[in-house]
């Protein structure tokens, strides 16, 4: 094919990101990959919304089917978040032999599995890296970078929100409320941000990093967490004063052939490496049995560094069409699992 269409669901923080991407850095991409990669429908809840990111309005629609029961469409590229509806779109796209790229580490965290199950069945692709710390290529570095290791710890700052949260509340002394506004209107905040203070995103990304580290099925339920919301200013300037500084930090690590996820406030020393890593900046420290200590850096949240990973993924996936194979690209366990459980 000498051109790819893809169906966008969401033209949001991160959807406009990926138009603005494919428009601005065409020629290259068209260079890497040999062939055209064209929008060709765009699902959003509001028609009539003005929008910057989008050459023809004809091309948005609001109705699923325009999408998963489109021929002409080889890749769903899902930015929309959400979880039962989304499923169900992402189902019907498999079963209608279509590729997913995804963000939505809600879904992928809770019903990643039987996804990974039904792509399996349909022999399709599901990438999802854009999911865990924005612009880090953390999912792919798991997975491939650091394949042949053993993993023994993976631990860092995996939620943009609540790092700029205590970021701002430490070296501007500014308080929670406006500073968790601030964060929403830069686009970092998830739809409800209950899920960002109160850890339970984080716990999502933890939930996917220690599934693809250990690899060992890790449920989301599993994880030991909690937020940042009882946080007081007076808690963070104590801490300041002793020589530490808050940040919510998820850890996964390998205790007695058993895997320990959790994410909680943390203090840390103001020396430390991820003290360091200040606003919506995420980190990930990866212990290796055989590489040692490592660690990835980046933007966490945000429109273009998230949409960087959601193209990269895209841009694996055109490839893996137009050489007629499928990637499976993040094999994780909870994968190997729905497979043993779908084929008995
Ligand atoms: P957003 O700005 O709220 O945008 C959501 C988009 O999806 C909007 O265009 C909205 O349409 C559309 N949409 C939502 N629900 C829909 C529905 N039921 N039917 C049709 N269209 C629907 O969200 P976002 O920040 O881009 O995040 C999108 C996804 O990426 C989420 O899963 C999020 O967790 C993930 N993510 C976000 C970031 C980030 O920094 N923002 C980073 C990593 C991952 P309208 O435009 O008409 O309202
Ligand atoms: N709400 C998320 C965060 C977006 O603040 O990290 C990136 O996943």
């Amino acid at each position: 094919k000498q051109k790819i269409q893809i169906g966008l669901c969401g033209l949001g923080t991160v959807g406009s990101g990926v138009v603005q991407i494919l428009q601005d850095h065409q020629e290259q991409i068209r260079y890497k990959l040999g062939c055209e990669v064209e929008v060709a429908k765009v699902l959003v809840k509001n028609k009539e919304k003005k929008r910057e990111y989008i050459g023809d309005a004809g091309i948005l629609t609001t109705e699923p089917a325009d999408i998963t029961d489109n021929p002409a469409i080889d890749i769903v590229v899902e930015v929309m978040g959400g979880m039962d509806d989304t499923y169900q779109l992402l189902e019907r796209s498999i079963r209608n032999r279509k590729h997913i790229v995804t963000a939505n580490k809600d879904l992928m965290a809770e019903q990643g599995d039987k996804l990974f199950a039904l792509s399996q069945e349909y022999n399709t692709d599901i990438y999802y890296e854009a999911s865990v710390a924005g612009g880090i290529p953390i999912l792919r570095t798991l997975s491939d970078g650091l394949a042949s290791d053993k993993i023994q710890k993976v631990m860092g700052i995996v939620n943009g929100t609540t790092n700029f949260i205590l970021t701002k509340m430490t070296d501007e002394n500014l308080s929670f409320e406006p500073v968790l506004q601030e964060a929403q209107a830069l686009g970092f905040a998830e739809a409800d941000p209950t899920s960002d203070v109160e850890g339970l995103d984080a716990a999502r990304k933890m939930t996917l990093l220690a599934n693809l580290a250990f690899k060992m099925p890790v449920a989301y339920e599993d994880v030991e967490v909690s937020g940042i919301t009882s946080i007081t200013q007076e808690d963070i300037d104590f801490a300041g004063r002793l020589g530490y500084q808050m940040k919510l930090i998820g850890i996964a690590a390998m205790d007695d052939g058993k895997v320990e996820v959790s994410v909680e406030p943390t203090l840390l020393p103001t020396a430390h490496p991820l003290a360091q890593v200040k606003n919506e900046y995420n980190a990930v420290y990866v212990y290796g049995q055989a590489v040692g200590e490592t660690m990835f850096y980046g933007p966490g949240a945000g429109g273009l560094p998230t949409a960087t990973a959601v193209v990269s993924d895209l841009m694996e996936v055109v490839k893996n069409v137009r050489l007629g194979v499928s990637g499976k690209a993040y094999v994780t366990p909870q994968y190997k699992k729905a497979l043993k459980d779908n084929t008995q």
